[in-house]
């Protein structure tokens, strides 16, 4: 059995999100999907989130590419992670290309796939502030 890692905040669900888990569950059989915690967004990337770490939680739950969702708390536990959860391919964003290539020192597979165009969490506020 194959497994596959991604990480994100994923706030305020869109289809970018969506089509970024289905092709990492293409990539093998069993997806887990690291959701950043509130207080990791606010502390390291001055982000608040509209929907709260349990409510974000809830939603990658239920999308029916995801087996299992656990919380993101810092940015050194991918090293750990990828042992924890035993996994093969480790996938992200190209807006993250080059960034967690490190990882293939722990004996995995790093994939950076292309963002869907013309969509974002932070595109979705900012229309929305305009109308
Ligand atoms: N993602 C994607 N295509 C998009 C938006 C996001 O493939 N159009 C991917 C990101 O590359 C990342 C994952 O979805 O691997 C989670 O991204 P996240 O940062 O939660 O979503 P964004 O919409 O990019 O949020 P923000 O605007 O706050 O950065």
């Amino acid at each position: 059995m194959k497994r596959v890692i991604t990480y994100g905040t994923f706030d305020l669900l869109h289809y970018g999100h969506i089509n970024i888990l289905r092709r990492a569950k293409e990539l093998g059989d069993y997806l887990v999907v690291v959701v950043s915690t509130d207080e990791f967004n606010w502390n390291e990337k001055q982000k608040k989130c509209y929907f709260s770490y349990e409510q974000r939680k809830a939603m990658v739950e239920a999308i029916r590419y995801v087996d299992l969702v656990v919380p993101e708390t810092n940015w050194e536990q991918k090293r750990t992670d990828v042992h924890k959860y035993d996994i093969d391919v480790f996938v992200m964003g190209d807006d993250w290309k080059g960034k967690f290539d490190f990882l293939e020192e722990e004996g995995v597979e790093v994939v950076y796939l292309p963002r869907t165009p013309e969509i974002s969490t932070t595109q979705i506020k900012t229309d929305l502030n305009k109308k």
